[in-house]
């Protein structure tokens, strides 16, 4: 159980990389918030989380926007009493290349991968510094790292992940808090499925283990970094993306 009794919030957490890691930190023993705009998914996954006896709670949140967020942790605290770890997790893509993007779309990519992940970590930060204890999990990806066709605005919210990573690493970590990025490759979920099958032929081909990640990959690198076998990681890149070959 490397997560007994550890409460975390997942943002993003009713489908997808978030779903994934939300059933593998409650099998680790964690208390998990799962927290996702889509109430629908959101209330199906609390529901079957439930059923397999792991205490879990869905709480609908937009992280684009602070009041939504003030509330996830208010309402956290109300009913875990605490927070150990957060999962910066949520995110979207609204795909067009440069020529072709709107100013509506590149915002609302930055809205929700950026300042989300900055409003959730503000919001969360002073109780974990408050505890002397805390896990910051961000979410960068590929396309942050190298770039990527069509996704101005994704990839720049995602290269933008990892500088606030590395800047609150320095900030925080001597407030006994330990925050770590990870940048999965390219992973089979609804964010993928979307896209044409030559795109996604194409993305395997580039990848060394020739395979998409799957949903799993990606929390079981979650779960080291919430857990204290990562205790001296710390600022950290962890790339997940099975040999991204450029
Ligand atoms: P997904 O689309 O399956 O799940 C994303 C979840 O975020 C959904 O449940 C959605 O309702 C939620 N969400 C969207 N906007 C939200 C908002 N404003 N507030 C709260 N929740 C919101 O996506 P997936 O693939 O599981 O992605 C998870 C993370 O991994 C994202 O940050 C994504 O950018 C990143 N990533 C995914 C890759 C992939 O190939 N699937 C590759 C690299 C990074």
């Amino acid at each position: 159980m490397r997560l007994q009794d550890k409460v975390a919030i997942i943002t993003g957490a009713a489908s997808g990389i978030g779903l994934a890691a939300a059933l593998r930190f409650a099998e680790e023993g964690a208390k998990v918030v799962l927290a996702d705009y889509d109430a629908n998914a959101g209330g199906e996954q609390e529901k079957a989380l439930k059923e397999l006896g792991y205490d879990v709670k869905f709480i609908q949140v937009d992280v684009a926007n602070r009041d939504s967020v003030d509330s996830l942790v208010t309402q956290t605290i109300k009913h875990f009493g605490e927070i150990h770890i957060l999962v910066n997790n949520a995110g979207i893509t609204k795909d067009a290349m440069l020529t072709k993007m709107t100013i509506e779309d590149f915002s609302r990519v930055l809205d929700v991968n950026l300042t989300g992940v900055f409003h959730c970590t503000q919001a969360v930060v002073p109780h974990l510094i408050e505890q002397g204890y805390g896990k910051i999990i961000n979410t960068s990806s590929v396309s942050g790292v190298y770039g990527n066709f069509g996704q101005t605005n994704y990839a720049a919210s995602k290269a933008a992940v990892i500088g606030m990573t590395k800047t609150w690493a320095k900030e925080l970590g001597r407030k006994g808090i330990n925050v770590n990025v990870v940048s999965p490759g390219f992973t089979a979920t609804a964010m993928v499925a979307k896209m044409p099958e030559k795109i996604i032929e194409q993305m395997k081909a580039g990848v060394a283990l020739r395979r998409l990640g799957e949903p799993q990959d990606i929390a079981n690198a979650y779960l080291f970094l919430a857990s204290d076998e990562s205790s001296y990681v710390h600022g950290s890149v962890l790339q997940v993306d099975g040999g991204i070959m450029m």
